[in-house]
């Protein structure tokens, strides 16, 4: 059985949770508190559903031709007391179209039950693979009953959620097992970072965050401090610190698993730790949410970590720019012109467009690294929430083949992404008259593709893609496959990137 915390090793005993493979569950014999299986619509057809079928005196084909169960996608009902089994419930998910339930829908379907489950303690719970899911399939699955029974309520005395001690994948590979509670312990960790609240996540503790993930995983970390940062002439981070009694740091992670040439992909992370808006404040509505403005550093610290953890064979740096975006004495204004580290000049119209300015400076830095492909993600604007809603991450790009390889390994696990233009005639918004560019459009419209054009100065011609996940990083409310809050939007896409490239 693989044993795995639920972020590379668990905060505390409590977290202790193991999650392991199985052979196909024979029903009758299943020791658990519950036993979930996944059910595609149209009735219990084969495979597991049928096992438990059978097991039960066709219990799940009577509820399913009672209309109580359909197989919809992510319905999910608990049969208590199952006649002919141990275990004290078994859960019947749907699927919806057995075409379609590819492994996102699978990952959203774990999640749901897993979910449901963790309402209250468990020690046991044994989830049933089909023989007809892929590698992949499975592994998100696991990965996404392991995400669904970790909660946001880290400072409640009693927890909403609690993961269960023991996960049990009857009939999976436990290659794909082991791999799927990798990347859940990825996802979640990038969820805790942006849960944990900005009084206690600042650059320094992200920093020392990434200090300790790089120490399990095996990632080599450097941290640049103030006086770092002005030798090397990162201006741009250093003025958007400037308003914090918390200075700002850059966190750069390497993995080594290709052999130590040039990198084959650089990640960059938006970091800001809280967006109070500077001097341009935002209203009260506005900033209550801004500990989110750090989740792109999170995905990118948090799928650096996967990566390391599963001994990808593919060389990666992974820089997260880390400031908070205050209103003290030393707060850069309006007026402003900074000279970012790759010499660039930006007049500042608006302190709230505070994460390009802090991104020019770390795209510079991971330029210097010559990879061949750049990927940052930022919660960059509310324009791009304006245009895609919620669910739905922009993308912006320099290199058509390298967008698409991002919105494939979105796709593959069940995120979604749209691309937006980038045409020349945007650039024209950005000209400032004083300096190089400045760090807001000519008004409002189009303002999330303009921010990505200021973003696009600094990659220096490598194939880029950028990422905004202003919408999906965030949950404001609960949903059925996760309780609200962070995330771990682009953990797993970053991952299946690093895979394919
Ligand atoms: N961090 C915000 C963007 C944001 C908004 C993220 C809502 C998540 C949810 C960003 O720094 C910001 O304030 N952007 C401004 C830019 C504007 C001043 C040009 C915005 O979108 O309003
Ligand atoms: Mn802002
Ligand atoms: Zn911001």
């Amino acid at each position: 059985m693989h044993a795995a915390g639920h972020e590379f090793a668990p905060a505390s005993p409590q977290d202790a949770v193991t999650i392991g493979a199985a052979p196909p569950a024979q029903p009758a014999a299943v020791e658990a508190d519950a036993v979930v299986v996944f059910l595609p619509e149209g009735g219990v057809g084969s495979g597991a559903a049928a096992d438990f079928d059978r097991g039960t005196g066709g219990l799940l084909g009577r509820v399913v031709a009672s209309g109580e169960f359909t197989g919809k996608r992510y319905e999910c009902v608990p049969l208590l007391c199952p006649p002919g089994l141990r275990a004290g419930q078994l859960v019947a998910v749907g699927l919806g179209p057995r075409e379609t339930a590819d492994a996102g829908v699978l990952h959203r379907a774990a999640a749901v039950a897993a979910r449901q489950l963790a309402g209250r303690p468990r020690s046991r719970v044994v989830f049933a693979a089909d023989g007809w899911w892929s590698t992949r399939q499975v592994e998100q699955a696991v990965a996404g009953a392991a995400v669904g029974m970790v909660g946001q309520d880290l400072y409640r005395a009693e927890r909403r959620r609690t993961p269960f001690a023991a996960t049990l994948w009857a009939g999976a590979a436990p290659e794909a097992v082991a791999s799927g509670a990798i990347i859940a312990a990825g996802v979640n960790l990038a969820r805790r970072l942006v849960n944990t609240p900005p009084n206690e996540i600042y650059p320094q503790s992200f920093a020392d965050e990434a200090a300790a993930v790089a120490g399990r995983t095996g990632l080599e970390i450097e941290i640049w401090d103030e006086d770092r940062l002005l030798r090397e002439r990162c201006r741009a981070i250093l003025a958007v610190g400037g308003g914090s009694a918390r200075p700002p740091r850059l966190v750069i992670l390497r993995w080594r698993g290709g052999g130590g040439g040039e990198p084959r992909l650089a990640l960059v992370g938006k970091g800001v730790t809280f967006d109070s808006g500077g001097l341009s404040l935002k209203p009260s509505d506005s900033m209550l949410t801004m500990k989110c403005d750090m989740a792109g550093g999170a995905a990118v610290l948090a799928a650096a970590a996967t990566i390391a953890a599963l001994k990808l064979p593919i060389d990666i740096v992974a820089a997260v720019g880390l400031v908070e975006n205050m209103t003290g004495p030393a707060a850069y204004r309006l007026g402003d012109v900074i000279t970012a580290r790759s010499g660039t000049t930006i007049e500042v119209h608006n302190t709230d467009a505070e994460g390009r300015i802090v991104l020019a400076d770390v795209l510079d830095v991971v330029r210097g690294c010559r990879p061949r492909r750049i990927v940052d993600l930022a919660t960059l604007t509310g324009a791009c929430m304006v245009a895609l809603g919620h669910d739905v991450a922009g993308l912006f790009t320099n290199d058509q083949a390298c967008c698409d390889a991002v919105a494939a390994a979105a796709r593959s696990v069940g995120e979604r992404v749209w691309q937006l233009p980038m045409d020349r005639e945007y650039d024209e918004q950005i000209a400032s008259d004083v300096a190089d560019i400045k760090n807001v459009g000519d008004g409002r419209w189009g303002g999330a593709i303009t921010a990505a054009k200021f973003l696009e100065r600094f990659v220096g011609g490598i194939p880029w893609t950028h990422v905004d996940i202003a919408g999906p990083a965030f949950a404001e409310k609960p949903r059925p496959w996760t309780d609200g809050g962070g995330t771990g939007s682009m953990v797993r896409p970053l991952v299946e990137l690093a895979r394919g490239a």
